[in-house]
């Protein structure tokens, strides 16, 4: 996972993030847990509300960035940098959570990821989490597709957004057992009148790489026109997100 987070602005203008993922918090039996790993724990403020109902928590990030605010504002914490793709611990825990970060590893990743879950859990262990499931900001990748084709440049959606069957496939390859899952609607209000031009900027970097900026803000300013019918509504922008929240256990 390769991004180069702002994390201020992260943390000011896409809050929502960790809002949503109290949901999530909710599908763990914490009656059967003890300890608990945030997995891609961002700046920490979900691994808070672990800590909260409880847990004693890990939070794993790749990003320092991110790390520094998590360890500045939870500094009872303990906050490891590392990549969900090959992490490890010394000692095995009851549940492992994850909000909206599987979903940046690639497809062909997933295995190693759900591998290093599978090795980190606990027998009964829990593994709960939410990500962009299959046809999340298919309006916006659609209309970014559309403008990089008019410029003669590819568009590669730089996201892995499963089926609930795909995914729980993997999981169970992996030797867990799904007992939740749900894929829903939840489009999702944006701040501010650039509220699409903003979310375009923190979260599609991939695609803009070989971009020059004038190009780049050509595309983000047209693909936000071009979405304003859909998505931009009463005054405020929405993103259309759709999410696969899940649980599994490990038998
Ligand atoms: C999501 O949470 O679904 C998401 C966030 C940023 C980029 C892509 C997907």
């Amino acid at each position: 996972m390769n991004i180069l987070w702002n994390a201020d602005k992260y943390a000011k203008d896409f809050s929502f993030v960790h809002q949503y993922g109290n949901g999530v918090l909710e599908l763990i039996d914490t009656g059967k847990a003890n300890t608990a790993i945030d997995l891609g724990c961002g700046n920490g403020v979900l691994s808070g509300k672990l800590r909260d109902m409880g847990l004693d928590v890990i939070g794993i990030d790749s990003s320092p960035e991110q790390l520094a605010i998590a360890r500045r504002d939870f500094p009872d914490i303990n906050f490891i940098e590392a990549d969900a793709i090959s992490f490890e611990v010394n000692k095995p825990v009851d549940v492992i959570f994850s909000n909206a970060v599987f979903h940046w590893i690639d497809k062909d990743k997933q295995s190693n990821m759900l591998h290093s879950i599978h090795a980190s859990l606990v027998k009964g262990g829990q593994l709960v989490f939410e990500m962009g499931g299959y046809g999340n900001n298919m309006l916006i990748h659609r209309e970014l597709s559309k403008a990089f084709n008019r410029r003669g440049l590819k568009y590669r959606i730089p996201f892995y957004f499963p089926t609930i069957g795909e995914y729980a496939a993997m999981i169970e390859k992996e030797g867990m057992l799904v007992t939740y899952a749900i894929l829903f609607d939840r489009p999702t209000a944006l701040n501010g009148d650039e509220g699409m031009n903003d979310w375009i900027r923190m979260f599609i970097r991939t695609p803009f790489k070989d971009v020059d900026k004038e190009t780049e803000n050509e595309i983000i300013n047209e693909t936000a026109e071009n979405l304003r019918n859909d998505l931009f509504k009463n005054g405020t922008w929405y993103s259309d997100y759709v999410r696969l929240r899940m649980k599994a256990i490990k038998p």
